[in-house]
């Protein structure tokens, strides 16, 4: 099976792990599907349940060996008392005597002790409330990310449930598939959700597994009837109010006392009711932009005049005499750079390492009114760096070095990490609005260090400018999200694919203008005008 990717088999490990872990719904909000740290720390938590399941199991087993042993025991005594001899004769022995007084005071007492008290499952319970305490437990909102993070995969890389169930993804074949059971519970996930579409995608797949399947289902038909029936609501919930009948009749016509009976009735009823049209939401304009790009695909664009290069530049600062800048330009006007190969991976070791220590939290989105929010437009986990530590402080000189900025004006970095179906929808990174206290002027520039590669999806992608770029660990990509005039760029509006397969780790640099008035002069004549043919 040489063709079938490691990597590949991460990926089912990961949602499979997540869907086994339904069952094990505790009370937190743990938000772990979205990075693959946190899920990592989830099998970690596997293993400890795993490993308290085993000595719970061993322990009740050597109790229960004992309370057998003395069962029998008992037994081979009243056995005597009754079939060998007469009971008055038995009980008028002082040693039988004695022998029975002593199991009712001390036997008995003892085994009914040890069955009340039950020491192993005392000790299972306080192991898995110390797990559930230090790690945390996913529940079911950790569920449905992981499947609102499936149904994102399928929209932006255009995967059927058909073809996901079955382990293949971008065509090639992996190493693990889903049971009836997983894409039944998928459906039920996304019918919860309201996304019956989907739901019945899913549903479908469930069925064709369930009917097709060799192994021996208990109560197959139980299942099968089951499925038809949230297919029927689901396609009555998408105005398909006939097929939803066709499917409900079928069961009732081999099972006429089935409960849907009771779901044809409500249908029936709520078709009655309403006239309500199906609202089918219409992809946001930028929505075809962002998944071609996603997916690896520009547009041809006319030619302009204007070539893109490669170059060294070892002229920019005496820094990188000896090691020339690797500049590659992906666009000119705005400008973006990717520099190649700024970090080599035992720095992004250290960076790695200096952001574990502290504790990542999920991303959340600049709201509105300055408040931040955790929304689904933003799945990633992170944390903040400063600049104290030698790793940190080389970064920043090389910010510097690269941009000419004063890093006076930097926010600390922003490592982050997305697992997978981790995505951060179409953005600017300037605040245009209710700007942040703490710094003076607007984000003019966004510097963002790929710290990892990623097996599939993950793109950074520039939804106006044509532009997409894959992770390449050690590279550092650098835009002006501010014109020279320091009003902003809206043609800089980009967005962070979801993670299809792998993790996707990379630390952000944003840096104000308001340090910078001797670094990049403002031009009198703003170069707004010169790009005016861009602006929205
Ligand atoms: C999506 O994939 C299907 C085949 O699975 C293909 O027919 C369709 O054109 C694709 N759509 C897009 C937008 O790529
Ligand atoms: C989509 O891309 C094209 C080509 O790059 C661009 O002209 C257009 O403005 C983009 N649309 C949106 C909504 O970003
Ligand atoms: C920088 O971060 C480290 C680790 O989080 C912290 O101990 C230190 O106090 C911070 N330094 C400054 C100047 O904020």
């Amino acid at each position: 099976m040489s063709h079938r990717s490691r990597c590949m088999f991460s990926f089912w490990q990961l949602v499979l792990l997540f869907l086994r872990v339904l069952l094990l719904t505790g009370g937190s909000n743990g938000e772990f599907y979205s990075s693959v740290d946190t899920m990592q720390a989830l099998a970690y938590v596997e293993k400890e349940i795993l490993d308290a399941t085993h000595v719970y199991v061993k322990a009740q087993e050597e109790q229960l060996n004992l309370y057998r042993n003395f069962v029998a025991q008992v037994k081979r005594e009243h056995a005597m008392a009754i079939d060998e001899m007469q009971l008055e004769e038995y009980v008028g022995h002082p040693l039988h005597a004695f022998r029975l007084l002593k199991r009712m005071v001390t036997d008995w007492n003892g085994l009914h002790e040890l069955m009340v008290n039950n020491q192993a499952r005392e000790d299972y319970h306080q192991k898995i409330d110390q797990v559930a305490k230090d790690f945390g437990y996913p529940d079911n909102t950790d569920i449905q990310g992981a499947v609102k993070a499936f149904n994102r995969l399928q929209e932006v890389y255009n995967l059927t449930a058909n073809h996901l169930a079955d382990g293949i993804i971008n065509g090639k074949l992996t190493e693990t598939e889903l049971e009836w059971r997983e894409c039944f519970e998928i459906g039920v996930q996304l019918f919860d959700l309201k996304q019956y579409e989907r739901s019945l995608e899913w549903f479908k797949v469930a069925f064709r597994i369930l009917v097709t399947s060799s192994r021996k289902v208990l109560n197959r038909r139980k299942f099968e009837f089951e499925l038809m029936e949230y297919m029927a609501i689901a396609n009555f919930e998408l105005g398909n109010a006939k097929s939803a009948g066709i499917l409900l009749d079928q069961i009732l016509k081999v099972e006429p006392t089935h409960s849907a009976q009771q779901t044809r009735k409500y249908l029936l009823h709520r078709e009655m009711l309403s006239t309500k049209k199906v609202e089918v939401a219409s992809d946001p304009t930028w929505h075809a932009n962002y998944t071609r790009l996603c997916q690896g695909h520009r547009l041809p664009e006319p030619f302009t005049g204007k070539s893109l290069h490669c170059y060294l530049d070892a002229k920019r600062h005496v820094s990188f005499i000896l090691a020339p800048l690797k500049v590659e330009q992906v666009h000119v006007d705005p400008d973006i750079n990717v520099y190649h190969g700024v970090l080599n991976d035992a720095q992004i070791e250290k960076i790695l390492q200096e952001s574990d220590q502290n504790e990542m939290m999920r991303s959340a989105v600049s709201g509105d009114k300055g408040s931040a929010t955790i929304a689904d437009l933003r799945v990633s986990q992170q944390t903040w760096l400063n600049y104290s530590s030698p790793i940190m402080r080389s970064l920043s000189n090389l910010i510097s070095d690269i941009s000419g900025f004063d890093m006076a004006g930097a926010e600390q970095m922003q490592v982050a990490n997305y697992g997978v179906g981790g995505q951060y929808e179409p953005h600017p990174d300037y605040f245009e609005v209710n700007l942040p206290q703490e710094f003076k002027g607007d984000r003019i520039s966004t510097s963002m260090f790929y710290l990892s590669d990623v097996e599939l999806g993950g793109n950074t992608v520039f939804i106006k400018l044509n532009v997409f770029l894959p992770p390449i660990k050690g590279a550092m990509v650098m835009w002006h999200n501010l014109h020279y005039s320091l009003d902003v760029d809206r043609r800089t509006i980009h967005a962070g694919c979801p993670v299809l397969i792998g993790s996707k780790r990379i630390g952000n640099v944003w840096m104000h203008s308001g340090y910078q008035e001797f670094r990049r002069p403002c031009l009198l004549t703003c170069d707004e005008e010169k790009s005016s043919g861009y602006r929205d």
